[in-house]
């Protein structure tokens, strides 16, 4: 557990209602006394993330990840407990400076803390170097020449790494960092130990930060032709190029209010059309779209529009994310630009208006781009193209779930190709049949408490009773304490429970989970909290009591087999004789309780 008292994380967690907080990142519609959404944590595209403003918790029911507001905190940002702890603190402006517990997880924080530390410090460097620096002038000059203006080039903190071995490694040296650290965090390289290099030499430098402001990586545009064109930071503690976009950190406000965000391919073309005042642009990091940044944009947006390159390559990454982003459900639009143009050029030679109303607002739907990429190369005068075009299509329009809509596209392509709708009808649905026999097999299997013991299941139906009904928390506790529970997981969660309620405080679910850093026990607990079916009220109690039993009987039957194995393996003579007593007592013991009607009382 961490430093922080635990009246502080509850002080924190009283600051903050869970539904405005989870608001803010997702989408949310009330039904009845909960709200759902989209979860943000896998891809669904009917909502089964629930969130509960009575009990201040949450839970999905297609992933089962749940939790109060810290859980969602940590998941959301990926960040540890104590971290999300702080981040409310420090949202809330409460004075909080919590110790990670472990050794281990404190070395870890600091070693993260070092790491946002020096890349900072690099940051700061290169930036000094491309405004002060003779040998930031000629990349200034180029930026300039690129359409950016001073101001977007400060707000993206923009910088120069000079074209030496030892710009920054001195610089790094000079203000007393750790050498090895910068080498981790992707800044120096190392020829042979103690002999630091720069990484980034001769480029222009775009920090990469999170969220939160931090940077966490940087990338490195050559000046003129050096190749590679870009230099990335490598995969770092720190930066995972698969769970960052580019720009997220400024173009989170206009992503909310407008609920739409634009995905571009290059940090130039992000950087333009912020300055353009289309701020809720973001890019993936030079590799394809993945579902993790997917699922961190989705949820908070109504519409996603694609803008890639118009040149082969920016055609191919948007095929390929179109695939993804259809995959999780996107509302997506695919824009095309001129031929040879990026977003960047775009609207620096047109402008904010031009740009909204020719590309964005002239946007396709998934399928008529995947229609027009593949009507672009073919001849439809000529029957050779018609029979192609029709075989592609009918693959995009087999994958339309909405028969409403499939029928709107098979209209158009009927027109197209002048073929009567009869017949494009009867070809696609014996593909739709064909394709749906191959896929068949793939169903998802259920996959909850597989393998776990008896015991372990008596004990957690036993918390989920209490969890659930805290009425019949006594009744519970009147027979057992904490400690009967022989699994660690549940013990602790015991050990909780039972405190609580010799406290006499009310059970509420989203404060025993901030008993808990770490995140597989707030899965534990919500996974017990949140019924599976509705009891029927009468059943409970007695559901509990039989579980009870089940508990009593499996702790005997134990016993029972120890002493037997004790015998077995040859113990003393007087050992054996009580050893035998017990066993006949345990055993009297085990067929009154399963003889004892409800109520009866058991042997403590
Ligand atoms: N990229 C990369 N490594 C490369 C080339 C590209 O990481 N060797 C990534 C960068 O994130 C870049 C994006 O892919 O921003 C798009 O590439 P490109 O269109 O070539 O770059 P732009 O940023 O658009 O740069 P510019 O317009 O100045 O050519
Ligand atoms: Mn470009």
């Amino acid at each position: 557990m961490s430093y922080i008292t635990d009246n502080i994380i509850e002080e924190v967690r009283n600051k903050f209602d869970i539904l405005e907080v989870i608001s803010s990142y997702i989408d949310l519609k009330k039904t009845g006394r909960n709200y759902v959404g989209l979860c943000p944590f896998h891809s669904e595209k009917t909502p089964s993330f629930t969130v509960s403003p009575e009990k201040q918790i949450f839970h999905c029911f297609g992933c089962q990840s749940g939790g109060n507001i810290f859980s969602f905190i940590m998941q959301i940002e990926n960040i540890t407990f104590p971290e999300a702890v702080r981040l409310l603190g420090r949202k809330a402006g409460l004075n909080i400076d919590p110790q990670p517990a472990t050794p281990k997880e404190k070395k870890e924080a600091r070693t993260r803390e070092l790491f946002f530390q020096i890349n900072l410090a690099a940051q700061e460097y290169f930036q000094a170097v491309l405004w002060k620096n003779i040998e930031g002038k000629e990349a200034l000059a180029y930026l300039h020449k690129r359409g950016l203006v001073k101001e977007s080039i400060e707000e993206f903190g923009l910088g120069f790494a000079r074209d030496r071995w030892d710009g920054l490694t001195g610089e790094l040296r000079g203000r007393g960092f750790d050498l090895d650290m910068a080498v981790k965090v992707g800044l120096l390289g190392q020829k042979t130990p103690g002999r630091y290099y720069d990484y980034f030499r001769g480029r222009i430098i775009f920090p990469i930060l999170d969220t939160q402001g931090r940077v966490v990586g940087f990338g490195g545009r050559s000046l003129g032709d050096t190749e590679p064109k870009y230099l990335n930071s490598p995969e770092t503690p720190v930066f995972n190029k698969r769970k960052i976009l580019y720009g997220l950190n400024r173009a989170l406000p206009q992503i909310r209010r407008e609920k739409e965000v634009v995905l571009v391919e290059g940090y130039m073309d992000v950087l333009l059309l912020h300055q353009a005042g289309i701020q809720n642009t973001v890019a993936p990091l030079g590799t394809s779209l993945t579902a993790d940044q997917v699922s961190y944009i989705r949820g908070r947006v109504e519409k996603i529009y694609l803008v890639f390159d118009a040149d082969a390559g920016g055609q191919k990454a948007a095929l390929r994310s179109l695939e993804l982003l259809r995959k999780e459900g996107c509302a997506l639009q695919v824009s095309e630009l001129p031929s040879g143009m990026d977003p960047a050029d775009y609207v620096v030679e047109n402008g904010e208006k031009a740009f909204r109303e020719a590309i964005l607002n002239k946007a396709r739907s998934v399928v008529d781009y995947q229609l027009y990429t593949i009507k672009k190369d073919l001849d439809l005068q000529k029957e050779e193209g018609r029979v192609t075009y029709w075989k592609e299509a009918r693959k995009i329009l087999a994958r339309i779930e909405e028969p409403l809509e499939r029928e709107e596209y098979l209209k158009k392509i009927a027109a197209e190709i002048n073929v009567s709708l009869e017949v494009l009808r009867g070809d696609l649905e014996k593909n739709i049949e064909e394709s749906y026999l191959k896929e068949k097999k793939a169903f998802p299997q259920e996959k909850k408490s597989a393998g776990i013991s008896p015991k372990e299941q008596v004990e957690q139906e036993l918390l989920s009773g209490i969890l659930q009904y805290p009425q019949h928390a006594e009744e519970v506790w009147r027979h057992i304490g904490p400690a009967d529970f022989t699994s660690e997981i549940y013990r602790q969660v015991a050990d909780c429970l039972y405190q609580i309620h010799r406290e006499g405080k009310e059970l509420e679910t989203a404060e025993l989970i901030s008993f808990f850093p770490e995140p597989q026990m707030h899965k534990v607990i919500m996974d017990m909290a949140i019924p599976a079916f509705q009891e029927e009220e009468a059943k409970v109690l007695k559901t509990i009591r039989s579980c009870l039993k089940k508990m009593k009987a499996l702790h005997w039957s134990e016993e029972r087999k120890s002493l037997i194995r004790s015998i077995k393996n040859g113990a003393a003579k007087e050992d054996i004789s009580a050893a035998l007593k017990r066993i006949q007592i345990l055993k009297k013991w085990e067929e009154e309780l399963y003889r004892s009607g409800e109520g009866e009382d058991l042997h403590g």
